[in-house]
């Protein structure tokens, strides 16, 4: 199967990019191959590749940015997700979409299903509703939300908190927003099943297991064998940030297991995988920093 990866220099298009290599023939796409805000450059991409299947997590992830920067959220997650979606019909290529569990309005007490009404405060996640929208229009479509990505290929929550410690600081993390984690490499694996066997439709994707992002990072640490106690919760509308955060949004990962979809492993099992490889990379660039 011919798989094009949009976004593929971002963090979870490495992830992508990394799975899916090996039984499938990838074509990583990133903003240089075709900026997804200018139809024309996606139309030339998927007309020379001719994919069947396009994974789409090319956006702008950042809520604070989208906050602060309305019109350039809704030009490349909505406007953007448009090209994708219909230079993909042109070629006759299903679409998976990466969405978020932001699409929610954070004030369930109990696991959001697929099947629950979106109604997102943000910008960030009103944009990916329009987005999700646009590509549910497709014949063969797929929509996995995910949460909190962490993995390998770029800087993430964990890479940042380690970082951090183990060069004396303190790192600052919300200690009440209740959700999923999701290991990119672990998600992609399920993208890949689904994709394979599972029909079309909305997929919650995430490490089983919830968390807030304070047990995330300082499990890391303790994994890491750094000092936890760096790892400073915090209420996360104490941290100073534009767009305001659920505080719940743990997703029930419904539609995996009515496809008989194995789950994805606890997240603690996947950081703990994780954890060891990415200490190895930051003392590495710490000691040829030192050399340098
Ligand atoms: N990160 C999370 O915790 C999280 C949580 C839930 C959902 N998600 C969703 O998961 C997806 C992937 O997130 P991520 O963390 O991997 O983000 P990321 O690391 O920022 O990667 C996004 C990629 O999109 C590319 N991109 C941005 N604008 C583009 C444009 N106009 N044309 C072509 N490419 C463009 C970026 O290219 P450059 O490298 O050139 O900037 C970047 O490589 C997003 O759709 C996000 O909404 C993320």
């Amino acid at each position: 199967m011919k798989v094009a990866i949009t976004g593929a220099a971002g963090l979870f298009g490495r992830g992508l990019v990394q799975v899916f290599s090996g039984r499938h023939e990838v074509y990583p796409l990133t903003r240089e191959d075709a900026d997804i805000t200018v139809a024309e450059q996606v139309q030339a991409a998927f007309k020379k590749i001719r994919p069947d299947v396009v994974i789409h997590p090319a956006g702008i992830p950042d809520l604070d940015v989208c906050e602060a920067e309305p019109a350039k959220a809704y030009l490349v997650n909505v406007h953007g997700t448009r090209h994708v979606a219909e230079a993909a019909r042109g070629v006759g290529a299903g679409v998976a979409y990466i969405s978020t569990d932001a699409v929610f309005d954070g004030k369930k007490t109990s696991p959001y299903l697929e099947t629950d009404p979106t109604n997102p405060p943000t910008v960030y996640g009103r944009t990916k509703v329009r987005a999700e929208k646009l590509v549910q229009g497709l014949p063969r479509h797929w929509i996995f939300r995910v949460s909190v990505l962490f993995g390998p290929g770029k800087t993430n929550i964990i890479e940042r908190a380690l970082r951090n410690i183990m060069t004396g600081k303190e790192f600052d993390v919300a200690s009440d927003q209740l959700g999923l984690a999701t290991y990119t490499l672990d998600a992609g694996l399920k993208i890949k099943e689904i994709i394979k066997k599972a029909q079309c439709g909305v997929y919650h994707l995430g490490n089983q297991e919830q968390c807030t992002r304070l047990d995330l990072v300082r499990q890391a640490a303790k994994l890491a064998g750094l000092d936890s106690k760096r790892i400073m919760g915090k209420p996360a509308d104490q941290m100073g940030r534009r767009a305001v955060r659920l505080k719940y949004s743990v997703m029930e990962l419904g539609a995996l297991k009515s496809a008989g979809i194995p789950l994805p492993r606890p997240w603690q099992e996947a950081l703990a995988e994780y954890v060891p490889t990415l200490l190895a990379l930051l003392r590495l660039k710490a000691h040829e920093g030192a050399h340098s």
